[in-house]
């Protein structure tokens, strides 16, 4: 099997948050896709063991690599800049670094929490969320930011409530939320942990002093409530709880914030992709528009896993310690999955995104992203909420989310 190993390749370091300050290279992952085997991409510095990373780009490929926690785990690191032992950081008690049966039992504990009888409950205050945002939208004169007005404000409202955090801390909660994602975008290893421990301190002390005591004086039909709950029946360690929590605030705020974003931004930027949301919406209804938008931006760019054994995928060696980079954005885009895979299209009813990812750590939160953002469409089409750009939106700066800083925009109908 030829591979591109021993080949010079000049493509920007696609491990590295530069590449993508422009947008998704979707050219180049359509490069890499093309071309036998996988692809050795060469990463310098110490984070990797063998001085490079296989980049994965096909549907078939990540299924198998993120399908098989026994081959392939997350305990040796996640993302770069952050590969090293989890073991050794405090992100060892993360539910995303853990693997076999430890990851089984912690993940037992929330998943109670986001069973279909619980997201079921959510969809009328999901609604109320989303009418309140939209009221103070409607209301604003002048231009102003989507961003915090809307793609911000309903998921860090609806994670403080899935949460059941107070109301008078809510602003704690969005603050930190901010913090911890800005927090990851640092450029060595060794500073990215220095800054996540420092907002993780002041989120656990919250919770462990604060939030914690309250569930257990007054327990509720909260996140909080099943997290400290499970920890006092002994299934889960403080360390872990404590981290649940952080893993809810950050799993579930900057992947929907990049998701209602980036569909308005798309649909500001290009007629067609708006003509066709509203119409697609009155004719197929919010789930097909909203899991064709997940698609089209993949929030997630990808996550790492590294080899445990000696083993093959796609017809490749693949050595014990190597990375291997599940490139979710590049699969979202395989021909092999997706009929003319670039086309956003709205009215399609394909199988086999991998924008929740697939396998032993695939998304706990899907069911509920998809409600925010499907009511948040219902009721922009029902109040007939149109809006205009007003500047120049801006990128966030990262190689793990496709994420949105600013969209300056301005309200030209809807009540
Ligand atoms: C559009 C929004 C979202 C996207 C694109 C997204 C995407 C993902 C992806 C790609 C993974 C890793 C999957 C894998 O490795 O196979 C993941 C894991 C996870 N997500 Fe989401 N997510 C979203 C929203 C949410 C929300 C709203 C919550 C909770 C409120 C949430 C909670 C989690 C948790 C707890 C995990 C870790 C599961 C584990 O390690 O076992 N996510 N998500």
């Amino acid at each position: 099997m030829t591979t591109n190993v021993d080949r010079e390749v000049a493509l920007p370091n696609l491990m590295h948050a530069s590449a993508y300050v422009n947008g998704i290279p979707h050219d180049l992952f359509d490069y890499i896709r093309s071309q036998p085997g996988l692809f050795w991409f060469p990463v310098e510095g110490p984070i990797t063991e063998h001085g490079g990373v296989w980049i994965l780009t096909r549907t078939k490929d990540i299924r198998e690599v993120d399908g098989d926690g026994e081959r392939f785990i997350c305990g040796l690191g996640l993302l770069h800049p952050m590969m090293m032992p989890m073991e050794d950081t405090f992100m060892g008690d993360n539910l995303m670094s853990m693997d076999g049966a430890r990851h089984a039992r912690v993940r037992r504990v929330i998943a109670r929490g986001f069973g279909p009888r619980m997201v079921a409950g959510f969809e009328p205050w999901i609604r109320e969320i989303v009418t309140e945002t939209l009221d103070e939208l409607v209301a604003t004169k002048g231009p102003l930011d989507y961003v915090p007005a809307v793609a911000a404000a309903i998921p860090s409202r609806v994670i403080a409530r899935i949460l059941g955090v107070p109301l008078e801390d809510r602003p704690f909660i969005v603050r930190i939320t901010t913090d911890l994602f800005a927090a990851t975008q640092g450029e060595a290893g060794q500073d990215v942990v220095a800054n996540l421990t420092r907002v993780f301190q002041e989120l656990f002390d919250y919770v462990e002093t604060t939030l914690m005591p309250l569930k257990r004086e007054h327990p509720g039909q909260d996140m909080s409530t099943v997290i400290t709950q499970g920890f006092d029946a002994g299934e889960v360690t403080l360390k872990e709880a404590l981290f649940l929590h952080q893993l809810i605030m950050n799993a579930g705020f900057e992947t929907t914030h990049t998701t209602i974003g980036r569909s308005m931004w798309l649909m500001l930027e290009d007629p067609e992709i708006e003509r066709k949301t509203w119409a697609a919406l009155d004719e197929v209804g919010s789930g097909l528009v909203v899991d064709e938008f997940l698609r089209y931006i993949s929030p997630v760019i990808h996550f790492v896993r590294v080899a445990a054994v000696e083993t093959e995928v796609a017809g490749q060696k693949i050595r014990k310690g190597d990375q291997l980079a599940m490139f979710f954005t590049a699969a979202n885009r395989d021909p092999e999955t997706f009929t003319d895979p670039h086309t956003f299209d709205p009215w399609r009813n394909e199988a086999g995104s991998l924008t929740f990812g697939a396998g032993p750590h695939r998304c706990l939160g899907a069911p509920v992203a998809r409600l925010q953002v499907q009511i948040l469409f219902e009721e922009m089409a029902k109040r007939n909420i149109r809006l205009r750009m007003a500047g120049e939106p801006k990128r966030g700066y990262s190689n793990f989310i496709n994420a949105i800083a600013e969209i300056p925009v301005e309200v030209i109908s809807g009540s």
